[in-house]
């Protein structure tokens, strides 16, 4: 069979309000030409994130029923732990209610100023949380990764010749080194399973720790069966484990690979950092056994942890994004190539090449999908890089929007339709403006600037 269908029925529907062309530039124009501030029910096909905005399964949400809401030692949290190890065989896990609360605790532990931490490339809240805490935030990606147009079967992996320079000049101010799979900011690349043991190598030569960012496991594992010579016949599950088991420890975002709408864990194989990690994680999440979660959260992870696993699954997952990424390419839209796992990224730079990036050619193609078709997908560019710690505005590397695929929540018709609204914005997206920004926080001003069209 030529057609991979999606392999799920669907019992319980959420309906999308349908909305015309006069409303949505009438609601754009009030939000101020700002997303982030849109009613998330005058979307037509919500591509903001695939973060915690998956749908649940039957399975998951029977598990919800089965929480157990005690304060401390819930069969909850043991069913949760027990998911989590295996897949990820790890001493310690600790739930945290998201991400970026696990970087959160690993990093004000581990980071300090003065510190450089390296990494594939960082995600924007880790990032956050190391230069919070003083440290350097440093990424190291491959040249090819650096290139949307250019096709590689691992796009995300990490440079491990610069990795091993940085060890050897600066190997003492390292506390520890990162992996990001897949590698979201660099397009939702895969990492090969011979970088992330290249990287674990080089780390332990030096003597110190190699955590992995594994909010998108999974995902990377299906790349990692399909394209990396000697793994086609290995099970997801084996693919997984081979590619923590050289790790010393992950934070995790429940909200992506777990098909969990909230939640997190940090894992450890250091006994004393954990015991650290524990204390500051009562302080501020909750006890060891909830870590700010519901029971009900834990158990709706753990049984999305034997999902997210599926093969058949993973395949429509990520046969979704190529087939996008395909048909735009076809059509002249310059896509990231090839398809990350879980979005489509498109150069909006080059493909509204008439917008300057100070005039946020990213920002415009997102406000256009939205006019045009009710899309809403997320600027990567000169509106979320571009103004620097000292006041000044740079271009940033590029502009892109991405289009992230919630798991399991649209179906074909829908990708057809994404494909459909920029056929119609082709036609013609030389009158497509660019916008001036009319006002803005101090720091990451892309979740409430308000912008004019120019
Ligand atoms: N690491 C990566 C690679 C991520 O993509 C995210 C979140 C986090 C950490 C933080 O996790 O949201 O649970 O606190 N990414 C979302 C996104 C927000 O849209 O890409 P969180």
């Amino acid at each position: 069979m030529k057609t991979i269908i999606e392999p799920f029925r669907i019992k319980s529907v959420e309906p999308i309000r349908m909305t015309t062309r006069e409303e949505r530039e009438r609601l754009l124009k009030e939000a101020g030409y700002n997303l982030f501030k849109l009613h998330s029910d005058d979307v037509l096909i919500d591509l903001l994130t695939d973060s915690g905005t998956s749908a649940m399964s039957a399975a998951q949400w029977g598990a919800v029923m089965t929480g157990d809401e005690s304060y401390a030692g819930a069969p909850s949290f043991y069913r949760f732990e027990a998911a989590v190890r295996d897949l990820m065989d790890f001493k310690h896990i600790i739930p945290a209610h998201q991400g970026r609360a696990a970087e959160h605790l690993l990093f004000s532990l581990i980071a300090k100023p003065g510190l450089v931490i390296p990494s594939n490339t960082h995600f924007d809240t880790t990032r956050g949380n190391i230069e919070a805490a003083g440290a350097e935030a440093l990424d190291l990606p491959i040249a090819e990764g650096k290139i949307p147009s250019l096709d590689h079967p691992f796009k995300g992996n990490m440079d491990l010749a610069e990795l091993e320079r940085l060890m050897a000049e600066r190997g003492e101010d390292v506390p520890c080194v990162m992996m990001t799979i897949t590698n979201n900011a660099g397009g939702g690349q895969p990492v090969s399973l011979e970088n992330i043991r290249g990287a674990a190598e080089i780390a332990h030569a030096h003597g110190k720790p190699f955590f992995i960012d594994g909010c998108r496991f999974a995902e990377n594992a299906w790349f990692i069966k399909l394209r990396e010579n000697g793994q086609q016949d290995r099970s997801i599950k084996e693919i997984v484990r081979d590619t923590f088991r050289v790790s010393d420890g992950m934070t995790m975002s429940a909200k992506k690979d777990a098909f969990a709408n909230i939640g997190g864990w940090l894992a450890l194989n250091d006994d004393s950092l954990a015991e650290q990690a524990r204390t500051r994680l009562i302080q501020t999440e909750g006890f060891p056994t909830y870590g700010g979660l519901a029971g009900r959260d834990l158990d709706a992870i753990a049984q999305g942890l034997t999902e997210i696993v599926d093969e058949d699954y993973l395949r429509y997952r990520v046969r979704t994004n190529a087939y996008i990424a395909e048909r735009l390419d076809e059509m002249g839209v310059p896509v990231m190539k090839p398809a990350g796992g879980h979005a489509v990224f498109v150069d909006a730079r080059e493909w509204l090449s008439h917008i300057p990036p100070l005039e946020y050619p990213g920002h415009a193609l997102a406000c256009a999908l939205y006019e045009e078709g009710g899309i809403r997908g997320c600027e990567i560019g000169t509106v979320m890089f571009g103004r620097k710690p000292d006041g000044s505005e740079e271009p940033a590397r590029m502009d892109l929007v991405r289009l992230a695929m919630p798991r399991r929540v649209y179906t074909q018709s829908h990708a057809d339709y994404i494909v459909e609204v920029f056929e119609e914005l082709a036609a013609r997206k030389d009158d497509i403006r660019g916008l001036k920004i009319v006002k803005e926080p101090p720091m990451m001003r892309h979740f409430t600037a308000e912008f004019e069209p120019l």
